[in-house]
């Protein structure tokens, strides 16, 4: 199966890595074109055990991409997992604009993050 995950922070990227090894393709979006630069590099921006194995050897094997397109990665994916932050506002409850705004940009088939 293809996958999607947008956001590949500490959530994203250890359940991508995991869909990966499990036989999937799977595309991490991310914002961050440095961080995404590093990962297609093969470095892990995030310590989890025994990720960086996992990691390395999904990239060998051709399961997992990163880019910071997010139409493209879509145009690919049966699945999408958002893995967004969602921070606090001033009621200390959390905020899911960019998960929506991240919708948004899918159904507009708008290919910036
Ligand atoms: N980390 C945890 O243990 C944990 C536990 C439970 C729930 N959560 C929830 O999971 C979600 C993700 O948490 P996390 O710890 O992985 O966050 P994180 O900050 O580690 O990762 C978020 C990633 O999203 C990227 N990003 C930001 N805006 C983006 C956009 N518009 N498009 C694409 N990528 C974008 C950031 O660059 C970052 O890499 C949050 O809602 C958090 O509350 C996290």
């Amino acid at each position: 199966m293809n996958i999607t995950i947008v956001g590949t922070g500490y959530v994203g990227l250890v359940t991508g890595t995991t869909l990966a090894e499990l036989g999937n393709s799977v595309y991490c979006v991310d914002i961050d074109e440095k961080k995404v630069e590093g990962m297609k590099n093969g470095v892990v921006p995030i310590y989890e055990p025994n990720l960086e194995e996992m990691f390395l050897r999904n990239i060998q094997a051709e399961r997992l991409f990163f880019t910071t397109n997010l139409k493209e990665a879509l145009d690919k994916s049966e699945v999408i997992y958002l893995a967004l932050p969602t921070p606090p506002g001033e009621d200390g409850f959390c905020r899911s604009f960019l998960c929506t705004e991240s919708s948004e940009r899918h159904r507009r088939n708008d290919d910036r993050i």
